[in-house]
């Protein structure tokens, strides 16, 4: 058996950084459900482990595109500033313009298609709870992960913060995540895949291109916080000088 099989999908997200592309493009959730071993992601996706195999192996041997750099190696504060300054700003950038724009579609289409006032309201849940979900992270943890960093730099202690440990919030935030993952999965779902109907004006066809674009920058966004971020800052926090 290969090594890969037997490996978590999360593992594999983290050592290949082309592997979060070969996972979106399969449908294999990398973010939250990334415990899974390989074989059995696959087996839900209904791809063949050959197949993906195959496709890993390539990703392995490519080089990674300019905008995914290689977080292994990066400081805390390097991975905090790519995650607020890319992913943030575009999260915040887009759920307003979809706002706007949902409401459009829905004024225009709704008749027709019922499906867009649902839509709409989960929309409506995403942003409620990721709005304050990032605001979290940019006024309370991520200053803290920050501050753990440095004190490990310079092997000094830290003062306690009020919730006690890194590992609370990063709990939450990972609730939060899944909520989220829920959230953009019924969208999929009940848009068909984002694909656009034969009567869908300009309006609605761009929303259908702007929300898969969404979901596959959060997938990126949380794989980053889930999966290297987090359980550095906790492992941090345990070998920190008292
Ligand atoms: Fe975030
Ligand atoms: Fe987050």
């Amino acid at each position: 058996m290969n090594s890969f099989e037997t490996k978590t999908v999360r593992d594999l997200a983290v050592e290949i950084p082309g592997a979060t592309r070969v996972f979106e493009k399969a449908g294999i959730d990398y973010c939250c459900g990334g415990q899974r071993s390989l074989a059995d992601a696959c087996a839900s996706a209904g791809v063949t482990v050959a197949e993906m195999m195959n496709s890993l192996e390539f990703a392995k041997s490519s080089p990674a595109p300019a905008e995914e750099p290689n977080f292994l190696c990066a400081t805390l504060a390097e991975i905090i500033d790519h995650i607020v300054t890319t992913h943030h700003v575009f999260t915040k950038t887009e759920l307003q313009r979809l706002r706007a724009l949902i409401e459009k579609v829905h004024g225009v289409h709704g008749d027709n298609h019922p499906e867009l006032a649902q839509l709409r309201s989960l929309f409506q849940s995403l942003s409620s709870e990721l709005e304050p979900h990032m605001l979290k992270e940019e006024m309370v943890l991520f200053p803290y992960i920050v501050r753990l960093e440095t004190a490990t730099q310079h092997q000094q202690s830290v003062s306690a913060p009020p919730f006690v440990t890194v590992a609370n919030p990063v709990r939450m935030m990972m609730l939060e995540h899944e909520a989220a993952g829920y959230l953009l999965e019924k969208m999929r779902k009940l848009t068909n895949d984002y694909n656009a109907p034969a009567d869908a004006c300009f309006s609605f066809k761009t929303l259908y291109e702007a929300l898969p674009a969404l979901e596959k920058d959060l997938h990126q966004h949380i794989h980053l916080e889930n999966n290297i971020l987090f359980p550095r800052a906790v492992e941090m926090e345990g070998e920190l000088v008292v």
